[in-house]
């Protein structure tokens, strides 16, 4: 099993690579390609559930998804994304919600969307053994305060950030997620902590790097600025699924490899 730990000897000697999955059979393809880290992230909420952002997402959805990612993966490690208010307005419940993800589901990790209410749950949680990720930047979860623009691109923003990246570690958080800040910005965080960064639209000095899911394949509809569609999964999706139209359309399928009979029913009327 992956720990926290062989995540962080990475750092600063192989590129982390993370990607978002959010069911089982897309957790197996991903893992196979040996991917280091699998967030089952709330991005879940415009990737897959339809929403327009992620607050919609509950935490027994989540849950859900965090189950069916756990089965589908055998080596990466798999962090628990947190969704909003599942965690910040009561310690105790924040504990439980968090602890419910490792202990029913299989995670092995949580991340929490960061900011001074977090650190010191981050540190309860970690004295807890629960593996704590931060995430400073832009968090979605906030989209109503600072929409999807480009965080801290002023000195007193990325000065917050530098000292919020090392609060969080000193609390023990074990890696940190830096979202679309500016790339020096990330640079100079990675290097006043000793914990991995892992960047999402923050540069290529990072520790590592995470996209979504959706967007890398190219599934999604429309991608951020930052991301980069490796492949086109929705056109292929949409070529079989017309294959599929013609052929019964045509008649072509079910063909008799598909069929069977049963010869003392043939005379049946
Ligand atoms: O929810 C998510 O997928 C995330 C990543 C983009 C970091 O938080």
């Amino acid at each position: 099993m992956p720990t926290v730990r062989d995540l962080q000897a990475m750092a600063g000697e192989e590129p982390i690579t993370m990607l978002t999955a959010y069911d089982a059979v897309t957790a197996s393809i991903v893992d196979d390609t040996g991917v280091d880290v699998i967030l089952v992230g709330d991005s879940m909420g415009n990737a897959v559930l339809g929403h327009d952002d992620t607050l919609p997402v509950t935490l027994d959805e989540m849950a859900s998804r965090v189950g069916a990612v756990a089965r589908g993966a055998d080596d990466a490690l798999v962090v628990a994304d947190m969704p909003f208010l599942s965690f910040g307005a009561d310690e105790s419940e924040s504990i439980q919600n968090c602890g419910r993800m490792l202990k029913e589901e299989g995670a092995n990790a949580v991340k929490l969307e960061s900011g001074p209410h977090t650190v010191e749950l981050t540190e309860r949680l970690t004295d807890l053994g629960i593996p704590t990720m931060a995430h400073l930047g832009l968090t979605p979860q906030s989209v109503n305060q600072t929409g999807y623009t480009r965080q801290a691109t002023g000195r007193e923003e990325a000065e917050e950030i530098v000292d919020l990246a090392r609060e969080h570690e000193d609390a023990g958080a074990f890696a940190l997620v830096l979202e679309h800040i500016p790339a020096n910005l990330a640079a100079q965080v990675t290097e006043a902590v000793d914990i991995p960064t892992i960047g999402i639209g923050a540069g290529g000095d990072c520790d590592g790097q995470v996209l979504v899911f959706t967007d890398v394949v190219g599934l999604s509809e429309s991608s951020p600025p930052f991301a980069e569609q490796f492949g086109d999964v929705r056109g292929e999706v949409a070529d079989a699924v017309d294959e599929y139209i013609d052929a019964v359309e045509s008649g072509e399928f079910p063909g008799e490899s598909h069929s069977h009979t049963e010869e003392e029913l043939d005379d049946l009327y």
